[in-house]
């Protein structure tokens, strides 16, 4: 029997990716076009330009995402769509094309949840074991999940306002770095000699959720109130105080649920992912209490189609597939 080669699309933010991936783990290409350069003057991503991009795109992504891996179109067992949530508009282009592609071709149709394809992004590189739980840290997200088996996924905590990668965006454009500014903060965070005291949003004892916003808040105020004084804050101290206080309760957070979900792995997944002082206290936290914490590498932990095919692998194999009408759900739950 040939080897299962599944075609994915992942549109729902501002990255075209398209990927071919064989068996669930062979990444064969994985074409990731950023918008980044398109967005970075409007300080953060603009809807409207971002579906415009994608469907200039798309076409020509798809076309080298087949000539890199080698395959012909009639080689594909499956197409596979980010389906939501995210962006209608963005969406709405990988859908539209991964259904003319599926329909044309004659080949079954995945829809895929953005998160899902996050997490299963470490199945691209490690051997999962279940049940198991995933920190989920992006732009657009930050939830705790418990993934009991093989697709089985449950919400156990979420952020009640800002993502973490959303406050990292908002407290770099207060510290006047470029969008996205992620990166920015966790590179000064690392140059600081001093941290500046901010508070932690631990919420109530037993709950898994977050809330970056009031540490946004009290980061503008702090700077405000310093610039007012004539005595402007050092960026670094800033930067590390700011990353110090997100790392702490996510990281105790993972570590309390993966002891009350008895996890036998912490996944980390999403663009914060990359994040360093995230991963180094994630690692020393891990390595005490004896937990296996597995990350994708930095390429993989940022929105790329191959972890969309990584997730469709799982449903193909179930014979889990979509119809024609599949619609793009800007608000998908998992
Ligand atoms: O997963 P992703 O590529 O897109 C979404 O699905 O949102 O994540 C992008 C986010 C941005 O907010 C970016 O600032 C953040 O990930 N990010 C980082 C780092 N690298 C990327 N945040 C903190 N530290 C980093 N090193
Ligand atoms: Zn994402």
């Amino acid at each position: 029997e040939k080897p299962a080669l599944i075609l994915a699309i992942e549109t729902s933010c501002d990255e075209t990716s398209v990927a071919i991936v064989e068996s669930g783990t062979i990444i064969r290409s994985n074409i990731v076009s950023s918008q980044v350069a398109t967005h970075q003057r409007f300080g953060g991503v603009v809807p409207e330009v971002a579906s415009r991009k994608h469907v200039e795109s798309i076409t020509w992504i798809i076309e080298e995402a087949f000539e890199k891996a080698g395959v012909r179109p009639s080689e594909l067992s499956a197409i596979a769509v980010t389906e939501g949530p995210g962006l209608i508009g963005a969406l709405l282009v990988g859908v539209v094309a991964a259904k003319a592609l599926a329909y044309s071709l004659d080949l079954p149709l995945i829809g895929v949840h953005h998160i899902a394809g996050h997490i299963y992004a470490n199945r691209l590189v490690h051997q999962l074991e279940y049940p198991l739980v995933s920190l989920v840290v992006s732009g657009g997200h930050t939830e705790l999940v418990y993934v009991e088996s093989e697709g089985r996924f449950r919400i156990i905590g979420q952020t009640r306002d800002d993502a973490a990668g959303e406050a990292y965006d908002k407290v770099a454009r207060a510290l006047k770095l470029p969008y996205p500014g992620g990166p920015h903060v966790d590179r000064l965070a690392h140059e600081a000699a001093e941290a500046l005291p901010l508070p932690r949003a631990w919420l109530e004892p037993d709950s898994y959720d977050f809330s970056f916003s009031g540490l946004k808040s009290a980061v503008l105020a702090a700077l405000n109130s310093a610039a007012m004084k004539g005595q402007p804050l050092e960026p670094q101290a800033v930067a590390k105080g700011f990353q110090d206080s997100v790392t702490d309760v996510l990281v105790e957070k993972s570590l309390r649920a993966v002891r009350a979900y008895g996890a036998k792995q912490l996944l980390l997944a999403g663009g914060v992912a990359a994040n360093r002082g995230l991963r180094e206290r994630l690692a020393a936290r891990c390595a005490e209490a004896e937990v296996p914490l597995l990350a994708p590498p930095l390429g993989l932990c940022t929105d790329n189609a191959a972890m969309i095919a990584a997730a469709a692998f799982l449903k193909l194999e179930r014979n889990q597939f979509s119809s024609l009408e599949l619609k793009a759900e800007p608000m998908l739950k998992l």
